[in-house]
């Protein structure tokens, strides 16, 4: 087993019961700890690729392994040590929850029967909560919050666990402006006082770009992997998002333009 791999894929391919491969060729490394972005237009397989490394869905051929565990035989093992929060529009929410209860899930749930939370853990939560200044809704019902404010608390959640990775599946989508940036700052804090690795699937490199150390962007297969400047290439973007996308430089920074992602900067 290898610590320093964070992701290690080998002629992975995954398809869907039914349907084409959503992912194929995929080949990469990246070295942890690290703050990764997944970039890709919609139906990439960027959720496919972050399923699969939590053993939820098995590759039709090759392999992934996650920090050198194996994610078809040793996915028990992956997700003790991930933190995961999923796509918000596949979360559904049917039952009355409070904001506390969400929160204290993220200590609670690795833990083994009896769950109860202790002192110890209410304080934690309560903390996550304070990171994301969502504390002061504690006890407010979960289902009232707005899209921004979910978005907050989940990852709250994930801040409140344990676990040496952290997996974000497009937080700020549909999020408004103060959610976005708050989240991004706190998760770009997080990575740099604790010793965790992120792995965040996004459309839009902008808010985190002063964080992210690499970038891997999918168009089923890997179209590329390196900094992200490095991904800021017009022949790239072009092969990615199609002929609109363009690089431009202004008052010394680089914009990306797609019709997908609106506009990411990078200095
Ligand atoms: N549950 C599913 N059943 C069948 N096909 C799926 C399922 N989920 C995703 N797909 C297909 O797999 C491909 C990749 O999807 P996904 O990983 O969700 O892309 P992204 O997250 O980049 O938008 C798409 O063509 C999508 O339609
Ligand atoms: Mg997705």
């Amino acid at each position: 087993m290898n610590e320093a791999i964070l992701f290690e894929a080998e002629d992975l391919a995954v398809r869907y019961p039914g349907g084409d491969l959503a992912l194929h060729n995929i080949n990469f490394k990246v070295k942890a700890p690290t703050f990764l972005a997944i970039v890709g237009p919609n139906g990439s397989g960027k959720s496919t690729l972050l399923k699969t490394s939590l053993g939820m869905l098995r590759p039709q051929r090759g392999y992934m392994r996650v920090l050198g565990y194996d994610t078809v035989t040793e996915s028990n093992k992956i997700r003790k040590m991930v933190r995961y929060v999923p796509q918000r529009d596949r979360i559904e929410m049917s039952i009355p929850i409070k904001v506390k209860d969400i929160a204290l899930m993220g200590r609670l749930l690795k833990k083994a029967p009896p769950r109860f939370a202790r002192t110890k853990d209410k304080e934690i939560a309560r903390n996550a909560l304070k990171r994301v200044n969502m504390d002061n809704y504690w006890n407010h019902s979960f289902n009232e919050l707005s899209g921004g404010q979910r978005q907050r608390v989940l990852v709250a959640r994930a801040l409140a666990s344990d676990g040496s990775l952290l997996m974000l599946d497009e937080p700020l989508a549909g999020t408004d402006a103060e959610s976005q940036s708050l989240i991004a700052d706190v998760l770009g804090e997080y990575h740099q006082e604790h010793n965790v690795s992120i792995v965040m699937v996004t459309h839009d490199l902008n808010p985190i770009h002063s964080f992210v150390k690499d970038v891997l962007m999918l168009k089923n297969t890997v179209i590329g992997i390196g900094t992200p400047c490095d991904m800021m290439d017009p022949d790239l973007l072009v092969k990615v998002y199609g002929p609109s996308a363009k690089v431009v430089e202004y008052g010394g920074h680089r914009y990306c333009v797609t019709h997908d992602s609106g506009i990411d900067r990078h200095d």
